[in-house]
């Protein structure tokens, strides 16, 4: 409880009254461990959920803001779903975090999460913005388990750090963590809040920038440059050019630890908010670069869908986008095997989502490539998540020592398990939060056994060659076996990521991704290349060309050719217009 309240500054010091008497009554469902496996795809499915509920609820209230919600999607995914300790059930709960959202105005990316983590049921979301809902436009508190109330920009990092100076003299463990706007950052107060944190050393306030370029009228740039002055309008070559981010130099001289990210890759969130826990004797600020209105192409680097709900007719192909996200998974047996770090590093460069290691036991399959033992070595070399594919016998043997090792995700072939050793598997891959992967070969079918644990599953790897080797042909009759196991996940209930491996190439991989799968295991394809970079870029082209057309198919299905010169429309930022209209064309919806 609040006892007394000081000004210092700009910012608020908040006395509570001592709870050394507190007991806790039950064990937060989120109060978890950071030191286990990165909880990706827990993270990852929650983030898309909760894109979903934007759109549903800005679009249901007519108004909102859709594009600062998904500029910050993976950020508030990575707080509150491995961060951030607190009870749903009992938001009051005296040694929760707390989280500030300071960009008040994206509360929808706030409500979302909230509801998602089981604050109060999802239908609730349809109440956004109405008269009497706890759910406004800004973050209010009435809403039990907001903490702070977000609108007026600029001061919620003096809020912040009042409430991390009063969890010090608690002698409580809380953290707080602020997301705040860069536009926002134009706020005066903001400067004297940094002053303040640093001065009184608050080292349990982490920070993070939205950094996504745009506010409410214009490109920050071109607004009030905190980079550098843009000049003419292509923000993309801002955002790639290392060389003229500023901003962190201007938190760094106010005193602040900066640790400067991707803001839309978790491996990279997570990996930052645990260092900024673990620096001492200063407060910390992640600077998250991001894309406003990421995840909706239409949206993204728009100005124009800073504060717009989309319209009720675009919600299902919405949707549709938002559950057809992709990940490139070079493998690094197609590499010089004397040499794996240095394939490693080269997956770094070439911006890959994962990095698939191919265990090969000489049992299982006749070659041997690599143990556990090697994939800790390789481990410090990078975030990128980790996506072993274990081609051994006795998996249920050895699967521990590959969560040791620091797998993000472990795929295991059905070939070998039986329900009671999968089972076991996939107990033990999820208490350690570890992606739980089942891997078939070409000829087999989904075991009966494997029914139960389908719904569960984080990646089923439909393999398009047999195992063995990289730089094999993909066997065509693999796109039809998905084309039947798409029916069988779907009424299973499957939630993961189907993973085509084997013979996956740039002339394949769009007809893949129609087929389902969403992440591309590329060996020869990609690791085999000498410009991994140009080809992973080439891999993305291809499969967002393949994504744009079931869009536009959907949207034909749903509305006829009108519907489709309409979702066209939109999409008025780069050359996706023009290819949209290429597409339709092709298929003739115009
Ligand atoms: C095959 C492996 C694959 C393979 C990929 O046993 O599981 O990951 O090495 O290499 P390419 O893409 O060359 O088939
Ligand atoms: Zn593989």
């Amino acid at each position: 409880m609040i006892s007394e309240i000081k000004i210092l500054g700009n910012s608020f010091l908040l006395n509570f009254q001592s709870a050394s008497n507190h007991e806790i009554a039950i064990l937060p469902i989120f109060a978890i461990s950071v030191e286990m496996g990165l909880n990706y795809y827990t993270i990852k499915k929650n983030i898309r959920n909760a894109r979903k509920l934007v759109i549903r609820a800005t679009s249901v209230a007519g108004s909102g803001h859709p594009g600062g919600s998904f500029s910050m999607a993976e950020i508030m995914g990575c707080i509150f779903f491995k961060h951030l300790r607190y009870d749903p059930r009992n938001p009051n709960w005296e040694d929760r975090d707390k989280l500030v959202l300071s960009k008040g105005h994206a509360s929808p990316g706030l409500f979302s999460n909230m509801a998602v983590a089981g604050y109060f049921p999802i239908s609730e979301l349809d109440t956004l913005r109405q008269l009497g809902s706890k759910l406004q436009g800004h973050p209010d508190l009435k809403c039990p388990g907001v903490e702070f109330c977000g609108g007026s920009l600029g001061i919620g990092l003096s809020f912040s750090v009042g409430l991390a100076l009063a969890a010090r003299l608690d002698g409580k463990q809380t953290r707080i963590f602020t997301v705040l706007g860069d536009g926002e950052t134009d706020e005066g107060q903001v400067w004297e809040a940094a002053m303040t944190g640093s001065k009184y050393k608050v080292d349990n306030l982490t920070a993070i920038l939205d950094r996504n370029f745009i506010q409410q009228d214009s490109y920050t740039e071109k607004v009030m440059p905190l980079d550098e002055e843009l000049v003419g309008d292509d923000l993309s070559e801002m955002w790639k050019d290392a060389s003229r981010w500023k901003i962190g130099d201007k938190w760094n001289s106010f005193g602040w630890n900066v640790i400067d990210i991707d803001g839309h890759r978790i491996e990279q969130l997570d990996h930052a908010m645990k260092k900024a826990m673990q620096t001492k004797g200063v407060p910390t600020i992640i600077v998250a670069r991001t894309i406003k209105g990421k995840g909706v192409e239409h949206m993204e680097d728009n100005p124009k869908w800073h504060g717009q709900a989309p319209k009720k007719e675009f919600v299902p192909i919405i949707d549709m986008e938002i559950d057809s996200q992709s990940m490139i998974a070079p493998s690094i047996i197609a590499g010089d095997m004397t040499n794996l770090e240095n394939e490693v590093k080269r997956c770094v460069g070439g911006r890959a989502d994962y990095i698939h290691l191919d265990v090969m036991d000489g049992m299982f399959v006749p070659n041997k490539t690599f143990d556990h033992a090697k994939i800790k070595e390789l481990r410090p070399l990078t975030v990128i998540p980790f996506d072993a594919h274990l081609m051994i016998n006795e998996p249920l043997k050895f699967v521990r020592d590959y969560v040791d090792a620091g797998s993000d995700i472990i795929t295991v072939h059905a070939e070998v398990c039986d329900a009671s050793s999968f089972g076991e598997i996939h107990d033990i891959l999820k208490a350690n939060q570890v992606g739980v992967g089942l891997a078939i070969n070409p000829d087999t079918d989904l075991p009966e056994w494997s029914m139960q644990f389908i719904p569960g599953l984080d990646q089923l790897i439909v393999m398009s060659v047999v195992p063995g080797k990289s730089g094999q042909k993909y066997i065509d009759s693999t796109h039809e076996k998905m084309r039947q196991l798409a029916k069988i996940l779907t009424e299973h209930k499957f939630d993961g990521y189907i993973e085509a491996d084997g013979g996956v190439t740039l002339d394949n991989v769009g007809a893949c991704f129609a087929d389902g799968a969403r992440v591309f295991v590329g060996g020869s394809a990609i690791v085999g290349q000498q410009d991994m970079r140009g080809v992973i870029r080439e891999f993305r082209n291809k499969i967002a060309y393949a994504r744009r057309k079931t869009l536009i198919q959907k949207a034909h299905d749903l509305g006829g050719k009108d519907l489709v010169a309409k979702w066209i429309d939109l999409h008025t930022i780069g050359e996706k217009k023009n290819q949209l209209g290429l597409i339709a064309k092709e298929l003739g919806y115009t």
